[in-house]
């Protein structure tokens, strides 16, 4: 069983847009999060889909899902304070959908409509064999460390140095597990999955992602997506 994890439950606050988190605002005539999920829904390879939103959005994600006929989409659940808090309780909905404990577990961020088949499909493959793994680029800019913020400390080795993009993709158990370690642990801070793996001591293994999985922090990002869109019409 492949389940995918959407998590939906931030607010924006990157990108300013006046009451409504981006993954909501309307984007070629739909919301921004439907892009994303549709990514999922078309996907062979893609039993079920759960989506985790703020309270305030649980029934018109609902509602969405229907008029978009995203039939995959088995339950929208409650987010929490942070990302982490929101993936947790994304895991823990999961509980009568997994049938085996080395299902695999796609978590990806809805704010990343231009996720591609082949990189779905790629993460499933690649989770078979090692258990855990993110989606990454290599950094095409020199990378610099300047932790005054006024001038160049170090350059550092680009060809050892990747961008993290989602899915993040895990066997049930393993991200299950790191996940329920990281709760009982104060000061366990991670931004995403991979890093909170890492952290409670397993290994994630790298596959290839792509410049188009950008995820729409701010309102850049928003015109770069919607002008990608546009230029798809012709
Ligand atoms: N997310 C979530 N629950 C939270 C925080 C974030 O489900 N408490 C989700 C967002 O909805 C987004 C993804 O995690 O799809 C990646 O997070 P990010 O880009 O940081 O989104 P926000 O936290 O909403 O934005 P910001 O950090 O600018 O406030
Ligand atoms: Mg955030």
């Amino acid at each position: 069983m492949n389940i995918a994890l959407i998590v939906a439950a931030g607010t924006g606050s990157r990108m300013r847009s006046v009451g409504t988190p981006k993954q909501f605002l309307i984007v070629c005539d739909k919301p921004l999060f439907i892009h994303t999920v549709e990514k999922f829904e078309s996907n062979h390879n893609i039993d079920y889909i759960v989506i985790i939103t703020s309270k305030d959005y649980i029934e018109k994600v609902t509602l969405w899902c229907k008029d978009y006929k995203l039939t995959k989409v088995k339950r929208v659940v409650l987010g929490g304070d942070t990302r982490q808090a929101s993936v947790y309780n994304g895991l823990l909905s999961l509980e009568s959908l997994v049938v085996d404990d080395d299902d695999i577990i796609l978590i990806h961020d809805a704010a990343r409509p231009m996720v591609s088949c082949e990189i779905i499909d790629d993460n499933i493959e690649a989770c078979r064999k090692y258990g855990a793994v993110s989606t990454v680029i290599k950094s095409s800019d020199t990378m610099i460390r300047s932790s005054g913020k006024e001038q160049i400390e170090k350059i550092e080795n680009r060809d050892e140095l990747f961008h993290n993009q989602t899915p993040q993709t895990f066997k049930y158990s393993i991200i299950k597990k790191a996940h329920d370690y990281a709760k009982n642990q104060l000061d366990f801070g991670a931004t995403d999955d991979s890093q909170l793996v890492v952290k409670s001591g397993g290994k994630v293994y790298l596959v290839q992602g792509s410049k188009l999985n950008f995820k729409v922090t701010n309102n850049d990002d928003l015109k770069l997506f919607e002008s990608i869109l546009e230029s798809k019409k012709y």
